[in-house]
C-alpha cells in the first residue's frame, strides 16, 4: 500500500476537491472529545479546514486492548488521506495516542502527524502541594508512554502523581450529560479522593474530559488547576502545519460512526456553535475501512 496521501477527490465535500496545497487537516478521536482539541485549533487557525471522525460507535476507546486501537486508528487515518487528501493528521486522543501515535505515523508517512500528551510537564511545575491528580482512560494509564510521561517529571521524587480512570465520564459526554446532578455526582466520585489526598492540581488526560471543566471546577474549587492540553496542541499544530494555515476557509466536516443527531448535539455544544451542525454517519467495513453510509 502506498504511504503518499492520495489527491482529495474532486467535489467530495465542502472540504474535498481542494489543492493540495490547500488540503485540510484530518482529526480523529474515539468521540467527541477530540472536538475540545478542534475548539482550540479553530481559535489559533480559523481560516484552517479541518475533517474530522469521531468513532462514537466504538466509545469508549479506554478499555480496549492496544492491538484493536491501533487497527482502529489507522481505519480513521487512512479514511482522512485517502478519502479527503488530508496533508496531515492530529490525533485528538490520548488513548489513541498511547496505543498507536507511532504506526499511525508509519501508516501515514510522510504526512506529518500531531499527538497528544497529557499536561503532566505544565503540572509538575505549577503544584506547589507537590501532589497531582491525573485524570485518563484505563488505556492511557498503563501505557508504557505515560509511565515514561511521569518518571520524566517526578523531579526526584518532589512531584507525586495520584492516577485515576474515570469509568463513565466518556460515556456521560458521548451522551451530552455534562451538567446537573448526576454529573457532579459522577465527577465528585472520582476528583474528591485526590483532593483529600492533597493535589492541588488535575490534569484531564482525555479530550473528553474538558467538556466537563465546568462541573470538574466546580467540584475542585478555587486553588485547584485544572490543566489540559487543548491549546498546546494547537499551537504544536499551527507551528507543524504554518504553512499551509491561511489558505483555506475555515470549514469543518464532521462524521461520526454512532448516531448523526446526537452527535451533533454534542458538538454544538462543544465548540459553542450558533445551531446544529451537519454530521455525517460512517460505517466500518470488514477489513477496518471505513466508508459513508
Ligand atoms: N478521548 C479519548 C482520550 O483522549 C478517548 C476516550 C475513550 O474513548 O475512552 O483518551
Amino acid at each position: 500500500m502506498s504511504t503518499r496521501p492520495p489527491k482529495a477527490r474532486e467535489g467530495a465535500s465542502p472540504v474535498g476537491g481542494a489543492t493540495p496545497a490547500a488540503a485540510p487537516l484530518g482529526v480523529f478521536d474515539s468521540g467527541l472529545g477530540g472536538l475540545t482539541v478542534v475548539r482550540e485549533m479553530r481559535r489559533l487557525l480559523p481560516a484552517e479546514r479541518f475533517v474530522y471522525v469521531g468513532d462514537s460507535g466504538r466509545a469508549p476507546y479506554g478499555p480496549r486492548s492496544p492491538e484493536e486501537i491501533r487497527s482502529l486508528s489507522v481505519g480513521q487515518s487512512r479514511f482522512l488521506l485517502d478519502r479527503h487528501g488530508c496533508r496531515g493528521l492530529v490525533i485528538a486522543c490520548n488513548t489513541a495516542t498511547a496505543a498507536a501515535a507511532e504506526t499511525v505515523r508509519a501508516a501515514v508517512s510522510p504526512a506529518p502527524v500531531v499527538a497528544m500528551e497529557p499536561a503532566v510537564k505544565p503540572a509538575a511545575a505549577a503544584t506547589r502541594t507537590g501532589t497531582v491528580g491525573v485524570l485518563a482512560t484505563v488505556g492511557t494509564l498503563s501505557s508504557a508512554r505515560f509511565a515514561a510521561l511521569l518518571a520524566r517529571h517526578e523531579d526526584g521524587g518532589r512531584v507525586r502523581f495520584l492516577t485515576t480512570s474515570c469509568p463513565g465520564w466518556v460515556e456521560a459526554v458521548e451522551e451530552g450529560r455534562t451538567s446537573g446532578p448526576d454529573a457532579f455526582a459522577l465527577v465528585e466520585r472520582f476528583v474528591r479522593p485526590l483532593l483529600e489526598q492533597g493535589a492541588d492540581t488535575l490534569v484531564l488526560g482525555c479530550t473528553h474530559f474538558p467538556a466537563l471543566r465546568p462541573v470538574i471546577a466546580d467540584v475542585a474549587g478555587r486553588g485547584v488547576a485544572v490543566l489540559d492540553v487543548g491549546e498546546a496542541v494547537a499551537r504544536r499544530a499551527s507551528e507543524v502545519f504554518t504553512p499551509l494555515a491561511s489558505e483555506g476557509n475555515g470549514g469543518l466536516l464532521l462524521y461520526t460512526t454512532g448516531d448523526p443527531a446526537l452527535f451533533a448535539c454534542g458538538a454544538r455544544a462543544i465548540l459553542g456553535l450558533p445551531e446544529t451542525p451537519p454530521v455525517r454517519r460512517l460505517v466500518w467495513g470488514p477489513n477496518g475501512t471505513l466508508s459513508e453510509d
